[in-house]
């Protein structure tokens, strides 16, 4: 684990005792920036390790190279990551022993960024994280909140430690969902008219994306089918990308067998029944043309469907712009689902592409069946369904 400088380099502590609480050992590398806020001792204490800091220090070089440090683990973990690590790691230099083992590494990494609201925001920061995210790193997403260096707010807040915990005891193989499999659907479709024309919707995926991330950190063996999205994939999730609705099930079925399966996506419901080989010109008439619909196949209702192969918990979502509770519930029973997550997507409820979220879990249809969740950020709603997931999924087994 390395430990750059920033405020939140004291969270590592409790980091690293709760990791080793669950037979995780850490070997903390730490910066020079790291050590104005956290001491050696402390790190060496906590960690029962040697903590390793220099580059050139005969002894470190002596015991285990950095080339041996590069290698002997399962995972290299930055956390707190700072802007100057992140632009480091990005950019491929090498002055400090952090660096020079990021560099030398072919193990899985994650980061767990931590910076003031401005440095995360900056252009040069976003393009860094584009570029690691690309190369497969994966990133333990930072909150938001009061700085505590000043009053500002923002995002940059180092994530909280459980969700870091999460993060590598799921991808380690320890998390409540361990030797599960997950299944999960996540943005919109797009139905071709002709090559260059499609029918899609304002979905942004935010929500499902961020539900397989969660059930990857519980540990549950992850597939994320999703449409087309702005969007990352999730760290340690298996993502599949596709375009129309027929494309969405057929990679749904290849999914199977799961325990549990979330459909997020926002399918299209119709698809145009012929879609033209070649663009659709203007015909001169001044008429426009016209389309016939045909239904697209409905992926919840069919993984529903009774049969050995269907999922133990299946999950369906909500989108409605009224009557939301009524229409969920009848929806939960024509879908054929276990639960449903009700949500409103009217206009001002800052659901669709937004960064919140308010949810009712409906696991039936009596009054007790039905939980009504604050506004929370999609990440947090994600956290909280995965954690009802490993509850009945222990409660069944
Ligand atoms: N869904 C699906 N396949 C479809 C349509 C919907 O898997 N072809 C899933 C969604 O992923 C969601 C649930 O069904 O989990 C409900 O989606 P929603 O759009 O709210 O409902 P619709 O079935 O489209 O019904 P309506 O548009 O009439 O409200």
């Amino acid at each position: 684990m390395i430990v750059s400088g920033g405020i939140a380099a004291y969270k590592c502590l409790e980091v690293i005792r709760r990791l080793r609480d669950q037979g995780i050992a850490v070997r903390p590398i730490l910066t020079r920036a790291g050590a104005q806020f956290v001491t050696p001792l402390s790190l060496g204490a906590i960690s029962g390790d040697k903590v390793y800091q220099e580059l050139f220090s005969l002894t470190d070089e002596h015991e285990i190279g950095h080339i041996r440090l590069a290698r002997d683990a399962d995972l290299v973990l930055v956390a707190p990551a700072t802007a100057n690590i992140l632009a480091k790691m990005a950019q491929g230099i090498a002055d400090d022993l952090a660096s020079t083992v990021l560099l030398a590494t072919d193990l899985p990494v994650m980061v767990a960024p931590a910076m003031n609201p401005l440095m995360w925001s900056h252009a040069a920061t976003q393009a860094n994280m584009r570029i690691l995210r690309e190369r497969g790193i994966g990133v333990i997403e930072p909150g938001e909140g009061e700085m505590a260096e000043s009053n500002e707010r923002g995002i940059g807040r180092l994530a909280e430690p459980e969700d870091i915990i999460g993060t590598v005891t799921g991808f380690l193989g320890g998390g409540r969902l361990k030797g599960r499999r997950a299944l999960v659907t996540s943005g919109p479709t797009h139905e071709d008219i002709d090559p260059v024309r499609y029918i899609g919707n304002h979905s942004s995926g935010k929500q499902g994306h961020a539900i397989a991330g969660a059930l990857a950190r519980l540990g549950a063996e992850t597939t994320l089918v999703t449409g087309p999205v702005q969007l990352p994939d999730p760290a340690g999730v298996t993502t599949v990308h596709v375009r129309s609705a027929q494309e969405m099930l057929a990679a749904c079925e290849q999914g199977l067998p799961a325990d549990v399966a979330v459909c997020a996506a926002a399918v299209a419901d119709w698809r145009v029944a012929e879609r033209a080989a070649e663009k659709i010109k203007k015909d001169g008439t001044g008429q426009p043309p016209s389309f016939r619909f045909t239904e697209n196949p409905d992926i919840l209702k069919s993984l529903s469907a009774p049969g050995n192969r269907r999922p133990g918990l299946i999950i369906g979502f909500a989108a409605e712009t009224q009557t939301v509770i009524e229409n969920a519930v009848s929806k939960r029973r024509a879908k054929g689902c276990d639960w449903i997550v009700a949500n409103d997507v009217s206009a001002g409820s800052g659901t669709f592409g937004g960064d919140t979220n308010i949810v009712h879990l409906i696991r039936g249809e009596g009054e007790t069946d039905i939980e009504h969740w604050p506004r929370l950020s999609k990440a947090d709603v994600a956290r909280r369904l995965g954690d009802e997931i490993a509850a009945a999924l222990e409660t069944a087994s």
